[in-house]
């Protein structure tokens, strides 16, 4: 069966990663979460007190970008890739708020960009890849065969971060996830390098009234329809 590269851009929390495991999943492809490469890196800067709320020592960091080994390694009981800093499991720790409010800065960093986006080709150089992110169908696979641009309303894609914090145990409130929302679009769109924007050839999908099930489906026809073409 031919193989393709399925690039799923899109703001934060509109359920990209969700469909994205699910269409890997039915697929036998690769699921790669580019957003958890660049927490790891702003993880990695504040493990090294490079970065915090009112500090960026962004010319530290880039100097140290050799010594931040990003990797995944496949879960078998999960059914998805984790990500590993220098060898050690990060997933539980690149979730939180925390991570969530400095990413934004550190993802705005040319060079982080580029170390990033060039493991991500790698990674995606046999096709049979599905990745999400924000610059995937613009920057990372310009010519993968299906691309996404998922967008849902800010409300709603607050309610489900907020879901999800809360149900890992962090102790927040609506309005600061909201606002953390809000001021990464912001951030993610305006930024110099890179920024989240459509690709021409992307086909957006709007699902702050869909169910998983249904953006699933919508976007299997549309793998079929290359696929067998
Ligand atoms: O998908 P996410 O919310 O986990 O992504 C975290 C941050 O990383 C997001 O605010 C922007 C940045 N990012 C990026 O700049 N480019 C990507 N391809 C993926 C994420």
């Amino acid at each position: 069966m031919k193989k393709i590269t399925i690039a799923i851009d899109g703001f934060s929390s509109t359920g990209k990663s969700t469909i994205a495991k699910l269409i890997a999943k039915s697929l036998g492809y690769i699921y790669v979460d580019s957003g958890a490469m660049y927490r790891a890196i702003t993880f990695f800067a504040m493990q090294n007190n490079l970065i915090s709320k009112d500090h960026f020592d962004k010319d530290k960091l880039i100097a140290s970008l050799p010594q931040a080994q990003v990797s995944f390694k496949f879960n078998d009981s999960l059914g998805f890739a984790e990500v590993y800093l220098n060898n050690q499991n990060i997933e539980n720790n690149i979730r939180t708020l925390e991570v969530s409010n400095l990413v934004s800065i550190v993802a705005a960093v040319p060079e982080v960009r580029a170390q990033l986006v060039k493991i991500q080709k790698e990674i995606g150089q046999d096709k049979a890849v599905v990745m999400d992110g924000r610059d995937i169908g613009t920057v990372v696979f310009p010519d993968a065969e299906l691309k996404i641009f998922m967008t849902a309303s800010a409300e709603t894609r607050a309610l489900r971060r907020y879901n999800e914090l809360k149900n890992n145990g962090e102790n927040i409130t609506f309005e600061a996830v909201f606002e953390n929302v809000q001021k990464r679009d912001h951030l993610d769109s305006t930024r110099a390098d890179s920024p989240l924007i459509k690709a021409e050839d992307a086909i957006a999908i709007d699902n702050s009234n869909a169910t998983i099930e249904e953006q699933y489906q919508n976007i299997i026809k549309l793998i079929d329809n290359i696929i067998n073409k």
